[in-house]
């Protein structure tokens, strides 16, 4: 057992006795600490990191007794392993010392070999106990940590950094908790651009800083057997690491003891733990690191799928376009007009993504109306008017009943309704227009005016503003849901935007 970093907390009201203990302990390498009465006895406690104390028991003001019964009363500090030494000796005392909770009881005079043999399975004890009770509170902490996590986990929002922050927060020692914990995580990230990219972080009065720097550091990583965990108590005897501990003792980063994760995505090493480590700490980061990589693929998975329902998305709107006069890039710009008009007028996040994807699908149903009719360049007959009216139905029955198309579906059945109930398919006025194909019924017009058609020229942005505010007697602005309208006003720069950069 190393026991340089023991600490051991003598306390006796005689100099003799004091000068005797030290003598038995400083040989044998521990520190010994003196205290010549009860109440200096416990202020050294709450003011030092003690792990053991030897206390008289006969002593004036506050006998050992009474002190032993204060630290075993204390939840912070009863873990402290407390030995009676005294030269009471009947069994009354034995008994008192018992339940003052002392953990073991030395008789005056006492052997050398003894003292030093209970000290030695005390200690051993102690750091088993503290080693439980550290399991313990971080069992409690990382369960939270995970539900917290599993709660809060969003797959198409998710942020590597913002998760590593997290965990390093999660690890990292804060003052209070701070011999438990390491001072100092470093991470190494696979960049974007194929580099890796290293973060410092510290806790910097209550808060969790992290820097970028570049200690120019390469390891191998490449070999699958680095993807795990590893612990080391002595960090400078360790020669893989020679030059890690080198370059960052430039940064006046000194590196003790560590855990460490190797792997290419991602490293962490977590350094200078107040005490001595063990497979348990390697256990809490391993955990923690499997965690992060797990959530990330599952999001990367999922980032996948709704990648490919995007695409198909707009495979299907372009199927259907295919045949009208509509520039490509239409079923995109009316998407994010609709976006743009959502967002002003505060709809969830959730809708304002869905209706930018699915106001692609407005026009789905003209797969039904026959070019001839898409494309004839004089007035339609009743006939034909009333064939490419049916395009909305067909829109939705094409598109089906599937909840995470509800918007979608809603869209390409109202889009050519009008606020003031002289649309069609059903001549729905106001409020009775779902809101999603009130706001695209702005962006489609929009974007409809923009272009040239068989019946009229394209018109820059300021006439089309002009035509959707003010009416040109074939579009009015009573068309239109005044809410959705007004929002339009607010940000029409942005649908010139839009259509300035997708025109295509
Ligand atoms: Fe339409
Ligand atoms: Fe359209």
């Amino acid at each position: 057992m190393n026991t340089a970093k023991y600490r051991i907390l003598c306390v006796d009201d005689e100099s003799r006795n004091l000068a005797l203990l030290e003598a038995i302990l400083m040989p044998m390498g521990y520190e010994a600490v003196a205290a010549r009465n009860g109440k200096q006895a416990l202020e050294i406690i709450r003011r030092d990191k003690i792990d053991i104390v030897l206390l008289d028991v006969m002593m004036p003001l506050m006998n050992g007794f009474d002190v032993c019964k204060e630290i075993k009363g204390s939840e912070q500090y009863r873990g402290i392993p407390v030995i009676l030494v005294t030269a009471l000796t009947s069994t009354e005392d034995r008994i008192k010392g018992i339940e003052a909770g002392s953990d073991d009881f030395i008789s005056k005079p006492y052997d050398k070999g003894e003292i030093l043999a209970r000290i030695k399975m005390l200690l051993k004890a102690k750091e088993l106990n503290d080693r439980l009770s550290s399991a313990y509170k971080n069992i409690i902490s990382l369960t939270s940590f995970g539900e917290n996590i599993i709660k809060t986990f969003n797959p198409l929002d998710f942020n590597l950094i913002s998760k590593i922050d997290s965990v390093v927060s999660q690890i990292i020692g804060r003052k209070g908790d701070a011999p438990d914990k390491p001072q100092t995580v470093i991470v190494n990230i696979l960049n974007e651009k194929g580099g890796h990219d290293w973060y410092y972080y510290q806790f910097i009065s209550n808060n969790l800083t992290s820097d970028r720097f570049n200690p120019n550091i390469s390891f191998d990583l490449s070999k699958e057997e680095y993807s795990r965990v590893s612990f080391y108590n002595n960090l400078e005897g360790e020669i893989r690491f020679k030059s890690f501990v080198e370059k960052l003792k430039a940064f006046n980063i000194m590196a003790k003891n560590m855990v460490c994760y190797l792997s290419y995505n991602i490293s962490i090493f977590a350094l200078n733990y107040g005490r001595d480590i063990n497979e348990h700490d390697a256990a809490v980061l391993d955990s923690l690191v499997m965690h992060t990589l797990f959530l990330r693929s599952l999001s990367l998975q999922i980032k996948e799928v709704e990648d490919a329902l995007t695409y198909t998305v707009y495979a299907l709107a372009r199927a259907a376009e295919a045949n009208d006069d509509d520039t490509g890039n239409h079923i995109l710009r009316v998407g994010i007009y609709c976006a743009v008009i959502a967002e002003r007028l505060k709809m969830p996040k959730n809708f304002v993504d869905t209706i930018r994807l699915q106001a692609s699908l407005h026009d789905v149903g003209k797969i039904h109306v026959h070019p001839n009719i898409l494309k004839k360049p004089g007035k339609f007959t009743d006939e034909e008017f009333a064939i490419m009216k049916m395009h909305t139905t067909w829109g939705a029955k094409i598109i089906g009943d599937h909840p995470r198309f509800a918007i979608g579906a809603s869209i390409a059945l109202n889009h050519h309704e009008r606020w003031d109930g002289g649309g069609y398919p059903n001549r729905l006025k106001g409020g009775q227009i779902p809101v999603e194909a009130r706001i695209m019924n702005i962006a489609d017009q929009y974007d409809a005016l923009r272009n040239a058609r068989v019946y009229k020229p394209a018109y820059n942005h300021e006439t089309t503003y002009k035509i959707i505010t003010e009416g040109d007697g074939r579009t009015m602005p009573h068309h239109f849901d005044p809410q959705a309208l007004q929002a339009f006003k607010e940000t029409a720069s942005k649908f010139e935007e839009v259509y300035e950069k997708l025109k295509g």
